[in-house]
């Protein structure tokens, strides 16, 4: 995941933002760089590929000297990890510097629009297109601010940015757009911090203002005012940080699935960053060694892995079926290595795991081996057994995931499914380019949906106060959309130890309807798709037995209303990639309920966040 650090003050920048760099190295990144405004007035970068160490050494033989600066470690999402791609980017004229995290949807239209004014573009990214933007606002007289003002009314996307310019030597401007991360003013002793994340400045002030989407900050040495983004004054609240150096890992959260529930909108731009192209609408799944003579060759893939996971291959199934139209049978890792698969070299087995550790999945992986199948893994840990041993892996990119209950480990294995299915079916002749090139769209616009859905935590606290004390949840829920419900049941269960069950709703009829009765709530799946119209009929059956209904909708369904008892509105995403909008609700009001019945939320009873053993 991208961080950013900056400083302001009487103190050498170089050491303040590198030091603040290798406290974010835990959220994964690929390359790094440091800009600082020199006493001689110039500009000077350092940025290298690969670790943060390695910019440490550029910067030993090449040292950096200045009070003001910023600092990155970038997940490529546009162009590959290079030193060229990373940040800070300059403007082509030297007088703008900005470092980026997050997606700039739209910025091949406004790159071809600057190149034919003769900008020219050093990299590959997006991000260098909006300091050229900037740029060519200064160059047209508005001043530093108004510029990037100017350049933000231009940004579609998820943004948070940080820019200096030649002209401001006192001044730094950031802004936060969308869910693309936060950005943390601290406040020093006529010094001023700023950061993606607190961890990286805690060491010199607890006292921290959060910038809220759609605001920027304009800083200076000895203060800083927050404004929206035409210029008009925002009042802010400064917090009192009163964490120790573990908990800071915490951030402002109470738990650790709290954080990792709220990290979404930007571990899913991670997962998709670098491995599509928005520009050529391509996805490039490079480690998973796929040729044509071995796509050629496989025709069925076995998924098999254990409780989230395993429904994330559900969905999964859903979207290789559809999209590269290849078999899929999804198996339970701990089920699948004691019966006998008819495996052999024509035979894929997908494990999904977040951990890449657990047992079942592994041993299952491992006896498909040595029947003859492709083993490939779509994994979080980095440099796990999954990840070391497959043939081919994807790696979800999503960060540590510290919680037993997995989150985003569940949203971004789905979203590696579709980009492996759109892979996949585009090397068998299943996916033309123009498909490809919906789908990359598709795919582009899901973190900003699940940001959107994280805004409204609080309608998710209210709901909860009022089903805390249920003794059994139901969770219905058909097509794509009955992996979901099964996902929701589970989180609810394993972190509040409510007793819910996950049904496919066509299936009420044969024998669960028995359970409903007022003290029954059943959380319904009926965002719109092709089953719709059969969903608003088990929403009736449920309540017809007096069962209470909340409803997870498509915003802007209004029938919904007088069907269910509560609705959850969530944005509309394309079928295929609903379940990833769909269960954000449904973590949270598992994990506030949770909370309201004072249980461990991150270590709940008998759980382990990796189970090794059978
Ligand atoms: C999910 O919330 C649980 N922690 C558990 O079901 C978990 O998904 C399962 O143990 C698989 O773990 P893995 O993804 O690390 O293989």
């Amino acid at each position: 995941m991208c961080g950013i650090v900056g400083y302001i003050g009487e103190r050498e920048a170089p050491e303040i933002i590198y030091g603040g760099l290798s406290k974010l190295e835990y959220r994964g990144y690929d390359s790094a760089g440091i800009a600082v405004l020199q006493d001689d007035g110039s500009f000077d970068v350092r940025r290298d590929a690969g670790k943060l160490s390695q910019l440490g050494k550029l910067l030993a033989v090449e040292p950096l000297q200045g009070k003001m600066g910023i600092g990155h470690t970038r997940w490529a999402t546009h162009g590959q990890p290079n030193q060229t791609n990373a940040h800070p980017h300059k403007s082509m004229r030297g007088r703008i510097v900005l470092v980026q995290n997050g997606i700039m949807e739209n910025f091949a239209d406004i790159k071809a629009e600057l190149q034919a004014e003769g900008v020219v573009f050093a990299s590959d990214t997006d991000t260098e297109v909006i300091a050229q933007l900037a740029e060519k606002y200064l160059e047209a007289g508005y001043p530093f601010v108004e510029a990037i003002r100017q350049t933000l009314g231009r940004l579609r996307g998820a943004n948070a940015i940080v820019a200096m310019n030649l002209d401001q030597p006192d001044t730094l401007v950031c802004a936060r757009l969308g869910n693309a991360g936060g950005v943390a003013l601290g406040i020093g002793e006529d010094e001023m911090f700023l950061a993606s994340d607190i961890p990286a400045i805690l060491e010199y002030t607890n006292q921290m203002v959060f910038l809220e989407n759609g605001q920027m900050a304009v800083i200076h040495q000895s203060g800083f005012e927050v404004t929206d983004l035409v210029g008009n004054a925002q009042a802010y609240e400064v917090s009192e940080i009163p964490w120790d150096p573990i908990a800071a890992v915490k951030g402002e959260y109470d738990f650790f699935m709290q954080k990792e529930i709220f990290e979404q909108a930007r571990s899913l731009l991670n997962t998709i960053g670098g491995r599509i192209d928005f520009e050529q609408h391509t996805i490039d799944l490079p480690t998973m060694n796929l040729t044509p003579e071995l796509v050629d060759r496989i025709k069925k893939i076995y998924t098999v892995a254990c409780g989230t996971s395993y429904y994330s291959g559900l969905v999964g199934k859903f979207l290789i079926e559809s999209i590269a139209r290849l078999p899929v049978e999804v198996e339970y890792g701990s089920e699948f290595r004691y019966y006998d698969p008819i495996i052999d070299e024509s035979v894929a087995v997908l494990s999904l795991t977040q951990s890449g550790e657990t047992a079942d999945t592994l041993a299952a992986s491992e006896q498909a081996r040595e029947d003859g199948a492709t083993i490939w893994s779509i994994v979080n840990a980095i440099g796990s057994q999954s990840m070391r041993t497959a043939d081919g892996y994807i790696a979800m990119q999503a960060g540590p995931e510290i919680g037993v209950a997995s989150t985003k480990a569940y949203t971004t294995s789905i979203i590696d499914q579709y980009m492996l299915a759109c892979v996949l079916g585009y090397m068998r002749g299943t996916v033309s380019d123009e498909q490809m090139a919906q789908h990359v769209q598709d795919l582009a616009r899901v973190p900003d949906m699940v940001g959107r859905v994280l805004d409204r935590d609080e309608e998710f606290q209210e709901l909860a106060q009022m089903f805390a004390d249920a003794n059994d949840f139901l969770f219905i829920g058909r097509g794509i959309n009955y992996p979901t419900a099964l996902e929701g049941a589970l989180k609810l269960k394993e972190i509040s130890y409510i007793h819910a069950e996950g049904y496919p709703a066509g299936e009420m009829k044969h024998g669960p309807i028995a359970l409903i009765d007022e003290t029954m709530p059943v959380v319904a799946m009926v965002t719109k798709d092709h089953l719709y119209e059969k969903m608003i009929s088990q929403v009736q059956q449920a309540k017809a037995r007096g069962g209470t209904v909340i409803a997870i909708a498509t915003e802007g369904d209004e029938r919904i209303q007088a069907e269910a008892d509560h609705v959850i509105y969530v944005p509309e995403a394309t079928p295929l990639l609903a379940p990833v909008v769909n269960v954000i609700p449904l973590q949270l009001l598992s994990y506030h309920i949770a909370t309201i019945r004072g249980c461990d939320v991150d270590q709940p009873r008998n759980l382990a966040k990796s189970v090794t053993v059978e």
